[in-house]
């Protein structure tokens, strides 16, 4: 799909469908939609009489232009409320319309988003917005559909003023940039655990590492043994396929920061000797989310190369039930020399999260961030949309949450406090992989990677146990994997790298 921007008057745009906006309630259409129903001879006010448009966030008011324009359609998006418009709005918007136009057959059209007061925001930005919701929400995982949805768009224009066509065509490249890389990370995870293993995990490492230039090193069983990650190694034992530790590094010829990022890589998780319910062991495949998101990440930095050095550490690994697996009781030894006393394999994640987070400690890097589909918890707590946020720096907390803003993908803060980190205090070792009541567990679950993280290095945790798959699909998301955080975690890096 081409998008690119545009400039020039709505009725002499070559194209099959002219879409516009509109805030619910408002009196009147703006200047160029009513030029365009004049054009029309009034049938664009006469169909929203009729049809009773309003505006309503994603309802579509569909005019057929009979010959009387260039295009064959207006279409008018309702967009909702003016009060509450923001980015994510248009986003959202950008999904909707792609697929209206695919349910029309529509290939090409062209979207105005000059004068569209309402949103604070400038033209550049609506048109980086409307790329990323087009991109994400024509996005499909039907690669083992034999039969498969043949419509495509094939292009796009969005409309802007002269002056911001060129900056706006800068914004919709690196948009396409955020959302491919989104779309990258939501093909990995929406594979199931007999494509993706450890091993596979770590060849498309290797193979982003080459298309990239990339640094990559892939640790095995052994390698993982001789760096001590004993807590990770535990979880691996009951998998006929392997562990792979991988770190994957870009160097900037001048970085002004180093930044570590851990995804949980759990290409299955059964929940081990502490077995899942069938129900509860559905879409576990999805367990890899974090790690996905980290090549996601790599992706788009590989393509918009900013000026800082990032880590991508990911302890992939399968929890399965077997004669090898570990088991409750047994203590074992991270790499930093805490010791941990199983009370549940099925929190396993904080297992490998541990070595992850020591190696990457030692790194000494300016800060860490690790993304886990850590706990159900956290989907009690906030919903399945909104991903849980911990940390031991509140700044750097904050500047997450920020961007989280922006770019649609909600997080919220859970507070630590020195209470629940008396309830992960072990019988028999330092620490405990549960806590000792099911409350507040996405909390347990940030307090216990705590005890890995270098105190001095500023480290946020995200709890992704939520929005990293949703069965349903929700606004630009489709059913299935969704990618989340890319777009978050990659703006941090760009801002940092303007820093
Ligand atoms: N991978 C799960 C968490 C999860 C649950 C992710 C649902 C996505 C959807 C994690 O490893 C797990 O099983 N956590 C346990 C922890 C408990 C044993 C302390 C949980 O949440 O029940
Ligand atoms: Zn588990
Ligand atoms: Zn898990």
């Amino acid at each position: 799909m081409e998008i690119k921007a545009t400039s020039g008057k709505l009725e002499n745009l070559r194209t099959k469908a002219v879409i516009s906006f509109m805030f619910k309630e408002d009196k009147k259409f703006n200047e160029d939609i009513m030029t365009l129903d004049k054009l029309l001879n009034g049938s664009i006010s006469l169909l929203k009489k009729e049809q009773k448009f309003v505006g309503d966030e994603g309802k579509f008011l569909v005019v057929p232009t009979f010959r009387k324009l260039k295009s064959e359609y207006v279409i008018i998006v309702g967009l909702g409320n003016r009060r509450r418009a923001d980015l994510d709005t248009i986003r959202r918007a950008g999904a909707y319309i792609i697929r209206k136009a695919k349910e029309l057959r529509i290939d090409k059209l062209a979207i105005d988003v000059k004068n569209l007061d309402g949103i604070k925001e400038k033209e550049y930005e609506l048109a980086q917005a409307l790329t990323e919701g087009i991109v994400l929400g024509d996005y499909r995982f039907d690669k083992y559909k034999t039969k498969k949805d043949e419509s495509k768009i094939k292009e796009v224009d969005i409309r802007v003023s002269r002056r911001f066509k060129n900056i706006s065509d800068e914004r919709i490249s690196i948009g396409k940039i955020l959302a491919e890389a989104q779309n990258f990370a939501r093909d990995i995870a929406n594979e199931p655990a007999n494509v993706i293993t450890p091993q596979k995990l770590a060849e498309i490492a290797e193979e982003l590492a080459k298309e990239y230039g990339f640094e990559v090193k892939i640790y095995d069983e052994e390698e993982i043994e001789k760096l001590g990650m004993n807590a990770y190694l535990s979880v691996a034992k009951g998998s006929a396929n392997p562990p792979r530790f991988i770190h994957l590094t870009y160097k900037p010829k001048n970085p002004k920061k180093e930044i570590a990022i851990v995804g949980k890589g759990l290409t299955f998780d059964s929940g081990g000797l502490n077995i899942k319910p069938g129900d509860y062991m559905r879409w576990m495949k999805s367990d890899k989310s974090g790690a996905c998101a980290v090549l996601g990440i790599f992706k788009a930095i590989g393509e918009l190369k900013p000026n800082v050095t990032i880590h991508g550490v990911i302890a992939a690994c399968e929890n399965m039930p077997d004669g090898k697996s570990y088991r409750p009781d047994d203590i074992i030894k991270a790499k930093n020399g805490v010791t941990i006393e199983v009370g549940n394999t099925d929190a396993e994640g904080r297992l490998t999260l541990a070595d992850a987070l020591s190696y990457v400690s030692e790194l000494k890097p300016d800060a860490i961030i690790d993304m886990a589909t850590l706990t159900g918890a956290c989907i009690v707590a906030l919903g399945e949309y909104t991903a849980g946020v911990m940390g031991n720096n509140q700044k750097f907390i904050d500047e997450i949450l920020d961007i989280s803003e922006k770019t649609g993908e909600w997080m919220w803060q859970l507070p630590f406090n020195d209470k629940l980190r008396e309830h992960i205090k072990a019988p028999n070792a330092d620490v405990l992989n549960i806590g000792k009541t099911r409350y507040g567990g996405a909390i347990i679950g940030g307090l216990f990677l705590e005890k890995f993280v270098d105190p001095k290095i500023p480290w946020v945790h995200i709890d992704i146990a939520g929005p990293a798959h949703n069965t349903s699909g929700w606004y630009y998301h489709p059913p299935g994997a969704t990618g989340f955080p890319v777009r978050t975690i990659t703006n941090l890096i760009l801002e940092e790298s303007k820093k």
